[in-house]
């Protein structure tokens, strides 16, 4: 099979669950964002707001909002030392496709910079819960957006596992 260096990223990158305590270089995270500004979006609409949190107190805080609403007593969000929560406008039509092209974006970003991350999918469907969302509001999350994805960042503690890929490819020619 063909490679280069882009390829060579997207095979290697991993979701990683367990983070070390070591921060995250701004200019690092600068780029990782922009990655996700630079994602294609319906419409070129980019109806969407990158909320870097670069706190690992305030991603507690955010976590512990999520922990209650979702009656899981352990849960942490994997405690990662940053997040970027994609904000997207409530109810657009291509929200949930755009903002999974904004995440990939930054994962691979990430991984190129030795950065590990991982898709955080539980604020979907509780943004409206009044505790999470205070804790939204006072990230600057807009009132008028649902997360579908956060991006948790990290370099890893622990390296995330291969999955085998087994989706089925299919060929047609002529
Ligand atoms: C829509 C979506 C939601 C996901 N949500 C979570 C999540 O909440 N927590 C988690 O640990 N991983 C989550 N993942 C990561 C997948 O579990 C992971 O991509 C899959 O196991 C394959 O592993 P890999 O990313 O290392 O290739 C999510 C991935 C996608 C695409």
């Amino acid at each position: 099979m063909k490679t280069n260096p882009v390829i060579e990223g997207i095979l290697g990158r991993r979701s990683v669950r367990a983070f070390q305590e070591r921060a995250i270089p701004r200019e690092d995270l600068e780029a990782i964002v922009a990655c996700g500004q630079w994602a294609p979006s319906a419409r070129n609409r980019q109806e969407w707001t990158f909320v870097v949190v670069d706190s690992r107190a305030r991603i507690a805080r955010l976590a512990e909002a999520m922990r209650r609403a979702l009656g899981r007593d352990a849960y942490d969000m994997y405690a990662p030392q940053s997040i970027v929560i994609v904000a997207h406008a409530k109810g657009a039509e291509f929200g949930r496709e755009d903002d999974g092209c904004a995440l990939e974006n930054m994962f691979l970003a990430a991984h190129s910079l030795g950065i590990g991350s991982v898709w955080i999918n539980q604020l979907q469907g509780i943004c409206d819960e009044p505790a999470v969302r205070d804790e939204l509001d006072a990230l600057g999350v807009p009132a008028d957006a649902e997360v579908h994805g956060v991006c948790a960042l990290g370099y890893a503690a622990a390296p995330g596992a291969a999955h085998e890929r087994k989706s089925a490819v299919v060929w047609v020619e002529e």
